[in-house]
């Protein structure tokens, strides 16, 4: 199972490194340097890995659904440049670098952010081989849908009202959270709606549109979205930095209201457990389509990950 997710993450690698080539002696050569720094640092490559497994479950090979895959990949990537600059969470570290306004300047950084943005648009939208267009359309707006403002970007505009360090820019009151519904509904967003992009859009891109899988494949990557974004707040208080490849304590010093500052560590963990076992019960269904041991064995390991 490890030695799988090796192998599809050197063939994310290997596809994402040739995706700028052609820019690299343009004069905004710049911008393609900036975007190469982060995409190109690492990273677990979660969300292309879920889109090829899905993608799997209709019969595409990695090949044929890898443009996605990137998309996917080049989407989340352009998050975290944006997530981390100072008038977001103000991050030095990502991926074990510096993070990208730290070696770049802030506006470079908010561009690359805007290349691979768009950049992941270009590719699926030009991306051909023998994908029939109504299935790369379908998972395309599935993944565009997942990437805006009512998925992720609205996650991202509920967590920085909910955090008390920063005065609001307008004056208004800090959002705190008071209820687990509301902070599970920024969790679903912010993390949650580009794993479910991963999922369902893959069973879309092999034209799958069976709504007991689409269903289920929604379910999944919300418990494992969530869970996901529990996790990693757990290790920004007890992870260590240099396995994670980005500083810790950032969302206490920031005074992000997550689920371990508001229900302690030990409920924090107890959560993920619980939608981590929620995640494993939906996989059933796909074992219709083909062996969701990989996932399986995925998913528990993403609930034990220290980066
Ligand atoms: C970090 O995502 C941001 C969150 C949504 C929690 P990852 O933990 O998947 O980051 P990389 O891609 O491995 O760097
Ligand atoms: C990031 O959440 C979510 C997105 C980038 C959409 P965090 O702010 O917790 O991610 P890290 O900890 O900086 O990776
Ligand atoms: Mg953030
Ligand atoms: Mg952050
Ligand atoms: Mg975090």
């Amino acid at each position: 199972m490890r030695k799988k997710l090796a192998l599809r993450q050197s063939q994310v690698n290997a596809a994402l490194e040739n995706i700028f080539a052609k820019g690299r002696d343009l004069p905004q050569k710049e911008v393609f340097a900036a975007m190469e720094y982060s995409l190109l640092a690492g990273g677990k490559r979660l969300r292309p890995v879920l889109f090829l497994e899905f993608a799997g479950f209709g019969g595409l090979s990695a090949e044929e659904a890898m443009p996605f895959a990137c998309a996917l990949e080049m989407i989340h990537t352009y998050s975290l440049i944006h997530d981390d600059l100072p008038c977001m969470d103000d991050d030095d570290f990502r991926r074990g670098r510096p993070t990208s306004h730290k070696m770049f300047g802030e506006a470079m950084a908010l561009l690359a952010g805007d290349g691979l943005l768009t950049g992941a648009f270009e590719l699926m939208l030009g991306a051909e081989g023998g994908v029939p267009a109504e299935n790369r359309l379908a998972a395309a707006y599935e993944i565009a849908s997942a990437a805006g403002c009512f998925g992720m970007i609205g996650g991202q505009v509920l967590d920085l009202a909910n955090q008390t360090e920063k005065a609001r820019p307008d004056g208004a009151e800090p959002f705190r959270v008071a209820a687990k519904q509301d902070l599970t509904q920024i969790n679903r967003l912010k993390t949650g709606a580009l794993f479910r992009a991963s999922c369902r859009g893959g069973l879309l891109l092999a034209g799958i549109r069976k709504e007991k899988y689409l269903a289920a494949a929604e379910r999944f990557a919300d418990a494992l979205g969530i869970s996901f974004q529990i996790q990693d707040d757990i290790l920004d208080v007890i992870g260590d930095s240099e396995t994670l490849g980005k500083q810790t304590g950032n969302d206490e010093k920031q005074g992000k209201a997550t689920y371990v500052a508001l229900w302690g560590l030990e409920k924090a963990q107890s959560e993920v457990r619980r939608l981590t076992a929620q995640a494993l019960d939906e996989l059933s269904v796909f074992a219709g389509l083909g062996d969701p041991a990989f996932l399986s064995w995925l998913v528990s390991s993403l609930s034990e990950r220290t980066f």
